[in-house]
């Protein structure tokens, strides 16, 4: 590390690493931002004028070599996610990378273990994890404010593609046409379960159902609307190992806002609502209430539970990076746990696996079985 500082090289510079990734390094004095990344070189011009970065490169695989970068970070598109990260493991950088690390469990426990095996860290791009609302619910939890737990609720629904001709980018070109495609569940599934399980614990059984609203859409790089079998909305069931159960939902076609999380949490001695959607310049709301007081009231995150310099009307994707940033960096810098690493990653992508699967065959599910 140069000068006690943490040298960090990110790979892929357009939309959401302006918005999210590399706001967040520039917003922590611990890291020298040595470089950017694009196969555009325009692109990645840009981002290191604009947010500082010293070096410019157009080869993954030069700036992984560059010595002067000890952690690199992946924001490039989901099917080079795996052997961006398995190239940075093999240099001995630490790597956060934007999920999914791959589309299947098995790969993604795979590079997990490579990266224990280097000794170096890892973590998943799981945004939502690093809201404070979210943060704070995990304590009450951790610390017995809520008690045992028996119900958790989680949402993930926006009306990103209730409009058919808004284009969909979440179809992989191979995808079987003929029938139903896993789309909400795959995108918006991964996060809301990594969530669920980070909050209740292991799950031990899924059932669930799948649905097409929307027939016809236009898909992004194709020409006029298509019939295509998305799954636009998913609801699960899901059962822990605690005991406690509960219920998900993510669509692409429910009326209101992003990121549109929703977690609620029911336990023995009080009950809490995460609500992780920006309205009226509000990022976040938290409620809580207890036997007692069963008349739900808004808990105030106070400037300690934000990331430095942010409010709750900073714009969500940069709120939640900054933290998942700063975390990351000072896990590595101040040998903290690890947490959100892309074992996590993986144990997620087994769960969506299992959801869609037990959709297919009408029938409760074990992950990983
Ligand atoms: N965690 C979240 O909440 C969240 C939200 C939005 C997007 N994402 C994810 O972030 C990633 C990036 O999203 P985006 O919207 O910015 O995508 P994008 O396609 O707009 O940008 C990706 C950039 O990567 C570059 N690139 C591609 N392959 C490369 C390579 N091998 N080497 C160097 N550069 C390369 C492209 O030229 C492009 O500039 C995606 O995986 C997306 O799913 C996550």
């Amino acid at each position: 590390m140069s000068d006690g500082k943490l040298g960090v090289g990110v790979i892929g510079t357009h939309a959401w690493a302006n918005k999210a990734h590399l706001p967040g390094y520039v917003a922590h004095d611990g890291v020298d931002l040595v470089a950017v990344c694009d196969v555009d070189e325009g692109r990645a011009k840009e981002a290191a004028a604009k947010f500082g970065a010293r070096k410019v490169y157009t080869s993954a695989e030069e700036m992984i070599a560059d010595p002067e970068v000890q952690m690199v970070d992946v924001c490039t598109p989901t099917h080079t996610h795996l052997p961006l990260s398995l190239a940075a493991i093999a240099a001995g950088k630490h790597v956060l990378s934007e999920k999914p690390l791959h589309t299947e469990a098995g790969p993604a426990f795979d590079a997990a273990a490579k990266a224990d095996a280097k000794g170096v860290r890892t973590k998943l791009g799981f945004t939502f994890r690093y809201s404070p609302a979210i943060r704070q619910l995990k304590e009450w939890i951790a610390d017995g404010k809520l008690g045992e737990i028996y119900h958790i609720n989680g949402f993930e629904q926006n009306q990103q593609w209730l409009d058919p001709d808004v284009p969909l980018r979440q179809v992989s070109p191979d995808a079987d046409r003929s029938k139903l495609i896993p789309a909400s569940i795959v995108g918006y599934g991964s996060h809301l379960i990594d969530l669920m399980r980070w909050l209740g614990g292991e799950v031990t059984g899924v059932a669930s159902t799948m649905r097409n609203f929307v027939p016809e859409r236009v898909v992004r790089g194709e020409e006029g609307r298509q019939k295509i079998m998305i799954d636009d909305g998913t609801v699960g069931l899901v059962e822990y190992e605690s005991g406690a159960i509960g219920t998900l939902q993510t669509s692409y076609v429910t009326v209101g806002n992003y990121p549109g999380v929703e977690i609620r949490v029911y336990g023995s001695r009080g009950a809490a609502i995460a609500r992780l959607i920006s309205e009226f310049d509000v990022a976040e709301t938290l409620m809580y209430a207890t036997p007692q007081k069963f008349e739900f009231v808004p808990f105030e995150l106070t400037e300690a539970a934000l990331p430095p310099g942010a409010t709750l009307a900073t714009p969500w994707p940069e709120l939640y990076y900054r933290n998942l940033v700063r975390h990351f960096v000072d896990e590595i810098m101040e040998g903290r746990p690890q947490e959100c690493t892309f074992f996590d990653g993986a144990k997620s992508q087994e769960i969506v696996d299992a959801m869609i699967l037990a959709h297919a065959e009408r029938r409760w599910v074990v992950p990983g079985a």
